[in-house]
């Protein structure tokens, strides 16, 4: 496995439960140090334990550099990062690094697999950088989510596989048996296509319902109910139908510009993808808009609580959060930002007396809070931002007394609004009142 991010490590880690040896490298060697000894860099719900247990069992190991881990190695994974450009298209430079650091070391009839997100036609982009006929390069893209990766990859809704030599292909897909998944055995170009389809179509489910949520505002409906009344038809069904401030994260805003791009080089213009991008943009600009009004019409001087500042819960990724991104807005226009997100609490709660540190300039300009009350403290509006569940068991009776004026903006529907309206708040949803 070459690269210990997100996609390398919770592959490693699963590919050495299924029982496969694995050797995981990575260029960071603090990185590597930590892993060793059983120390996980990210937040991701039971890697810890397949790790340990990997370890354990002798059967995952970490070593710095790709070719240490590529040595000897009957299939080789490149799950390095591919960050977005400029112009919105892939950087190689890392798969290609990679690539000419590994060619010399491979094994005779070895398999190389990109799992990193990249542009159609990297296939035959690795095979050159490779120089190797005896090597065969297989595309197998990953579907994990950040926070479920782990039941994501042991539970798979399909294994996609790109690979002109079928026996290759095959081979591949051998390391999977067992996880009782279909199989999609196709070319190079359609896995990888396949990818950026998926994601794109995803950020187009929730592009979708975020546009629903606004008609659902202009005319009195209510998006919850509306989401009810549609998802039970099977052909539209419930996933990805969640409405909130817009789709962040390390992958939907990245691919989705990357296959507009792809398009665009090969001659087709993307129009319907880059309508969903300018949606996500806009509705960012709709939760500022809600936070102004309720702050009575200016944000100049005005102190903001957020909670929230990862792009979903259950991770510690700030990777094009919806969230900074809001909150940048809020200081750009004068506001005073106090936020508050579980995954920086502690770091928070150590400056204490500063309120914030230079670790804590994920949200360059606003006070880092410990805890959640000291975040709405003399705040005239609370934004929740992220669907972080225990901010739904806070005592709402101190965060009204803390508040300077009663007002929320709840961005992922995510608390009781009735409850709080009981309480005196104000309250503004997504799509509902
Ligand atoms: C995504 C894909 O789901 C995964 O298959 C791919 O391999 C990597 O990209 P991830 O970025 O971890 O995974 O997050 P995901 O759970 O898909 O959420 C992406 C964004 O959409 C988040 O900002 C999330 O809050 C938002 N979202 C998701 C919604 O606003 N509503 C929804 O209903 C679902």
């Amino acid at each position: 496995m070459v690269g210990a991010g997100y996609v390398g490590l919770a592959t490693a880690a699963c590919l050495a439960h299924l029982g496969h040896r694995v050797v995981c490298a990575d260029v960071v060697e603090e990185k590597i140090a930590a892993l060793s000894d059983g120390i996980i860099p990210i937040v991701e719900e039971g890697l810890d334990d397949l790790v340990s247990e990997g370890l354990t069992s002798g059967r995952l190991s970490f070593v710095v550099g790709a070719s240490g881990a590529a040595k000897g190695a009957e299939v080789v994974f490149l799950c390095v990062p591919t960050p977005q450009r400029s112009d919105g298209s892939a950087d190689m430079s890392f798969i290609e690094a990679a690539a000419r650091e590994i060619a010399p070391v491979l094994a005779s009839e070895s398999i190389v697999v990109n799992k990193s997100t990249v542009p159609v036609g990297s296939a035959r982009v690795v095979e050159e950088f490779l120089r190797r006929v005896d090597v065969a390069v297989v595309s197998n893209p990953e579907f994990l989510r950040e926070g479920s990766a782990i039941h994501d990859f042991l539970n798979p809704d399909r294994i996609v596989i790109g690979a002109d030599d079928r026996e290759a292909a095959m081979r591949v897909a051998a390391l999977y048996s067992g996880l009782g998944a279909p199989l999609v055995i196709t070319d190079p170009a359609s896995a990888e296509t396949i990818k950026y389809a998926s994601n794109a179509f995803l950020a187009t489910k929730i592009s979708f319902v975020n546009t629903v949520a606004n008609v659902c505002e202009a005319v009195g409906a209510d998006v919850h109910d509306v989401i009810l009344g549609i998802g039970y038809d099977t052909r539209i069904g419930f996933e990805f139908l969640k409405p909130g401030p817009g789709w962040g994260g390390s992958c939907f805003p990245k691919d989705t510009l990357a296959m507009v791009r792809i398009a665009e080089d090969a001659g087709y213009d993307f129009r319907f993808l880059k309508g969903v991008i300018e949606v996500n943009e806009e509705q960012k600009d709709i939760m500022v808009g809600k936070i102004r009004r309720a702050a009575g019409g200016s944000l100049a001087g005005v102190t903001i609580a957020l909670w929230g500042l990862t792009f979903k819960a259950r991770t510690d990724d700030v990777r094009d959060s919806p969230a900074i991104s809001i909150g940048s807005r809020l200081i750009a226009e004068g506001a005073a930002v106090r936020a508050y997100d579980p995954t920086f609490a502690n770091a928070a709660s150590g400056h204490a007396d500063r309120g914030r540190s230079p670790n804590l300039e994920v949200l360059p300009g606003a006070l880092i809070c410990a805890d959640p009350y000291g975040a709405v403290e003399g705040a005239r509006v609370l934004a929740v931002l992220t669907e972080w569940e225990e901010l739904k068991r806070l005592d709402f009776s101190k965060v009204h007394e803390l508040m300077a004026e009663p007002h929320v903006i709840d961005g992922r529907n995510l608390l009781n609004g009735a409850a709080l309206k009981r309480l005196g708040f104000s309250y503004v949803g997504v799509g509902r009142s």
